[in-house]
């Protein structure tokens, strides 16, 4: 219990000092850096036996929280590396210098490249770069020879009080930054650079998670900027730039029939250039469970294909039978959210008949057409709640 005081508190600090001055914060505890324990860091030695050697001296043997360093100006060349938790005390693992993944296609199905599980108190920061090298794997899956999985690059699992600051991560093989059964994590600051026709390379993906905030970042990518799967609750999203990209999702939510929950989001102060979706909650159909009390407030469209979407028909692939049960959308609330739409149907409420969509607020929603003298419409199954001040364009099904 002391421990998670002292480390609320100095989160408390370091976010009123501003998090550019957490190094100088940091800077009394004891440091392992790893071109000590003989990695070479010129971007062709393959350095993934000194970092393994580094973590477990520095998680079995730390007796106060101390640093893992990756020096700037570096390149570490690294195969996949499990950092195994729980650790003796609490670990700030500063990447300066730049992590590089082995230009190779795994024949093992491993689920990410840098796997951080099981930790408390873990903070990943720094200025440095993780690029996961994903352009062969990229078209590997797009010549149908590898499967659609491939190693996300960051990946947190089962960790709590974590946080995530300041890196780019850049050419992810799947996804950028997952986080997995894990609570009370931060991600801010983070810059992600991918091309926007690349395979399944979501920035930050949340699911059986709580208490998670994503903030201050910059994405641009290939698909979802950010996205929340199932058992995503207490999620907050704020001032994250997105594009290219499929923009923000809630979803895809059960799959297979499954039972999927999603609660308590916020999302605000986001702008969405040039994504093929601006905010979207999708499910499958003849799934149950549901998707509630989620908030997209002050959201900025720029040129973006289709602003506002629910679809609880969603199915990528294949074609899908209708189904009568279903994922059920209710409290959703469209708070300010302004700008261009490039498609004509700006806003699609597509719910499902058996399980209607229930309580959608849209206040103050004002979407124009990005393309001069084309007109946006809504369309609307399934769905009930309220319009109110201006919704342009109108959604019928809402009442004034
Ligand atoms: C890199 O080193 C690790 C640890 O020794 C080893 O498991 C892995 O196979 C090596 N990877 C390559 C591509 O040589
Ligand atoms: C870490 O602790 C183990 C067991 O207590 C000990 O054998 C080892 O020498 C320590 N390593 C370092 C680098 O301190
Ligand atoms: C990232 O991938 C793109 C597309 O394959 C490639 O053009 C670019 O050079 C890559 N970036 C780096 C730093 O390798
Ligand atoms: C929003 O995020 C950007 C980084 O993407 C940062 O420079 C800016 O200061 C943030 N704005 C606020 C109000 O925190
Ligand atoms: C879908 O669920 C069924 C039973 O619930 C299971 O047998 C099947 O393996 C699942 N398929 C996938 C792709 O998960
Ligand atoms: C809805 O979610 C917000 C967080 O976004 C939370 O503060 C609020 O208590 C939730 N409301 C209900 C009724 O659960
Ligand atoms: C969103 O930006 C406004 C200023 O425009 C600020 O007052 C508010 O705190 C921001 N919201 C969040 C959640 O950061
Ligand atoms: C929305 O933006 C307005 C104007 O910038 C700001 O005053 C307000 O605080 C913002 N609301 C939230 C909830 O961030
Ligand atoms: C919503 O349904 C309409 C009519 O079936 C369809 O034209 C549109 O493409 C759907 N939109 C989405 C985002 O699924
Ligand atoms: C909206 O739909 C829900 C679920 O079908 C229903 O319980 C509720 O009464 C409806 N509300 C209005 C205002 O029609």
């Amino acid at each position: 219990m002391a421990r998670q005081g002292i480390m609320i508190s100095l989160f408390v600090i370091v976010l009123i000092v501003s998090s550019s001055s957490a190094a100088e914060i940091l800077a009394d505890e004891p440091t392992y850096n790893v071109l000590d324990f003989g990695a070479v860091g010129d971007g062709n030695t393959n350095d993934t036996q000194a970092f393994v050697n580094a973590w477990s001296v520095i998680c079995l043997n730390s007796t106060v929280p101390s640093t893992l360093y990756i020096p700037t100006s570096k390149t570490f060349l690294l195969d996949r590396i499990v950092f195994q938790g729980p650790c003796n005390n609490v670990i700030h693992v500063k990447v300066d210098g730049n992590l590089k993944r082995t230009n190779e296609i795994w024949k093992e199905n491993f689920n990410s490249w840098l796997l951080f599980i099981q930790i408390s108190g873990l903070r990943i920061y720094g200025s440095g770069e993780l690029d996961g090298q994903g352009t062969n794997w990229w078209s590997c899956k797009e010549q149908n020879q590898c499967s659609e999985d491939a190693p996300d690059s960051l990946q947190m699992l089962s960790c709590t009080d974590a946080q995530i600051w300041g890196l780019r991560s850049i050419n992810s093989t799947m996804m950028h930054i997952s986080v997995a059964k894990s609570e009370r994590v931060d991600i801010a600051g983070i810059t992600i650079v991918t091309p926007d026709n690349s395979p399944n390379t979501d920035g930050i993906h949340v699911q059986e998670s709580r208490h998670v905030s994503i903030r201050d970042s910059i994405i641009g990518t290939g698909d979802d900027c950010v996205s929340l799967s199932e058992g995503a609750e207490d999620i907050s999203i704020s001032n994250v730039t997105c594009g290219p990209g499929h923009g923000i999702s809630i979803g895809s939510l059960g799959k297979n029939g499954s039972r999927a929950t999603a609660s308590n989001i916020y999302v605000s102060n986001c702008t969405l250039t040039q994504t093929t979706n601006g905010v979207r909650i999708k499910t499958w159909q003849g799934a149950s469970g549901f998707a509630r009390n989620i908030s997209f407030v002050n959201i900025t469209m720029n040129d973006v294909r289709y602003p506002i979407i629910i679809d609880q028909y969603y199915c990528p692939h294949s074609v899908c039978d209708a189904q009568a049960s279903a994922v059920e959308v209710s409290d959703v609330k469209y708070i300010g959210v302004t700008g261009s739409s490039s498609a004509e149907v700006a806003v699609a409420l597509n719910c499902s008949q058996s399980v209607p969509c229930s309580g959608i607020v849209m206040d103050t929603v004002n979407l124009w057409p990005a393309n001069e003298g084309e007109e946006l419409r809504s369309h609307c199954i399934g769905a009930n709640g309220s319009a109110r001040n201006q919704v342009t364009p109108a959604v019928p099904c809402l009442t004034q």
